[in-house]
């Protein structure tokens, strides 16, 4: 008879955002009138920019007609999109990346979670605690966690704790880490670390021959100077490195799709015979195996938000969520909660008052105030006793939002 991968019982049944969904959908079943303010999941409201929309219908035309029409394009990405991502992202950076280190996806969450595929089982995982959830449910799945406690904290992972008494900077560890992911700004607490934090993991992954995982998903909300964009304006960085990106905060992609992932050429790591082996040639290998490319039509809107145009559309998607997460920041902080993060973030970190357990919490404000948050030990355990609410809303239910709390 067929076995299964037993790690997929030994993680939590439920992935954190589909086991939110279940419990407002419970409510609304229950309560058909309750109007109900969604600020839990990191789902943007606001449509897609023109200049994105305008490339999808004319990408979709070219493909109505034999001349123009594309079948299967590059596992790795067009040229015209990758060329795009170089000049705008890095170079215009001063940072130095090649066209083929780029590795266009369907957006950072499946890179993050697929990238385990090229490591082995044995490394030793470092996560900041708390954490976007798919870093330790695909480590689990992948055989490199160990087995969960309770409270489902790994035997094998070694947790990052970050917290208001760290000031939220996560300390190097005691034991040996080979794989470190680090998300910065942060999902979901919103906070950041400056070029000097940052370039104390570069230099530790240095030292200790280790690879850095760098989620910069939210690279775009980033307001202030002495935060890094990219990883790799900490020198080294490109011989440690991985860095992922998505147009799904920045554009509003989250349902159209795309990301990608930057791996350096420098970036190796040693094979089970002591040889050291180029990451890039793996993942392009892993990429091209179980990947067929982001479609045409995506790829060519994805372009279309570095023009002109496209680029003030964006920046215009991003000013008003800031707006928002500034809204959040100060109304619950008038209401009398402590908050971090939501200045280089669309995520405000905010603690449970009366010491009040984050599903607990969650729980209340769902049914008392149609409010949907995430429980931040939905994060990992560090998250417990606060919830994170998100920014991406409109600008009438933000305000409604803080209207309901200050009461
Ligand atoms: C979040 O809410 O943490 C994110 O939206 C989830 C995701 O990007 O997959």
């Amino acid at each position: 008879m067929a076995t299964i991968n037993d790690n997929f019982i030994k993680i939590p049944a439920t992935y954190l955002f589909s086991e939110i969904a279940k419990r407002v959908a419970q409510h609304k079943e229950a309560n058909p009138n309750a109007k109900v303010i969604r600020m839990g999941i990191g789902d943007v409201s606001l449509p897609l920019p023109d200049a994105a929309v305008d490339a999808m219908i004319k990408a979709a035309e070219e493909q109505r007609h034999a001349e123009t029409f594309r079948g299967y394009g590059p596992e790795q990405g067009y040229a015209f999109l990758r060329d795009a991502i170089v000049e705008n992202d890095f170079k215009s950076r001063g940072l130095s990346i090649d066209a083929d280190e780029i590795f266009v996806s369907d957006g950072a969450k499946s890179d993050t979670g697929n990238i385990g595929d090229i490591f082995s089982t044995n490394n030793r995982v470092a996560i900041t605690d708390p954490s976007y959830p798919v870093y330790v449910d695909t480590n689990a799945m992948g055989g490199r966690a160990g087995e969960p406690n309770n409270q489902n904290v790994w035997s094998n992972l070694i947790y990052l704790p970050c917290n208001a008494e760290n000031n939220f900077v996560p300390q190097l560890p005691q034991e040996k880490a080979d794989l470190i992911y680090l998300c910065y700004p942060n999902n979901p607490t919103g906070t950041t670390l400056t070029k000097a934090q940052l370039k104390v993991w570069v230099d530790y992954a240095k030292a200790n021959g280790s690879v850095i995982l760098f989620d910069a998903a939210y690279e775009a909300f980033i307001t202030e100077d002495d935060v890094p964009h990219s990883i790799y304006e900490i020198e080294g960085a490109s011989e440690v490195a991985i860095e992922f990106r998505s147009f799904s905060k920045t554009a509003g992609f989250t349902g159209t799709r795309c990301g990608y992932t930057v791996v350096p050429k420098g970036v190796t790591a040693l094979s089970e015979s002591g040889e050291k082996v180029q990451l890039n040639k793996l993942w392009n290998r892993r990429h091209s195996t179980k990947f067929n490319g982001t479609s045409y039509v995506v790829q060519r809107a994805a372009e279309a938000t570095y023009s002109a145009e496209g680029k003030k559309q964006v920046k215009s998607l991003i000013s008003f969520y800031t707006e928002n997460a500034r809204i959040i920041r100060e109304g619950l902080q008038k209401a009398g909660y402590t908050v971090y993060g939501g200045v280089n973030a669309p995520y405000v970190w905010a603690k449970a008052p009366q010491g009040m357990g984050s599903w607990e919490y969650f729980d209340y404000l769902l049914k008392e105030k149609n409010i949907v948050t995430t429980p931040g030990a939905g994060f990992g355990l560090s998250g417990e006793g606060f919830v994170r609410f998100s920014a991406f809303g409109s600008r009438e239910d933000t305000l409604e939002a803080m209207k309901r709390l200050e009461k």
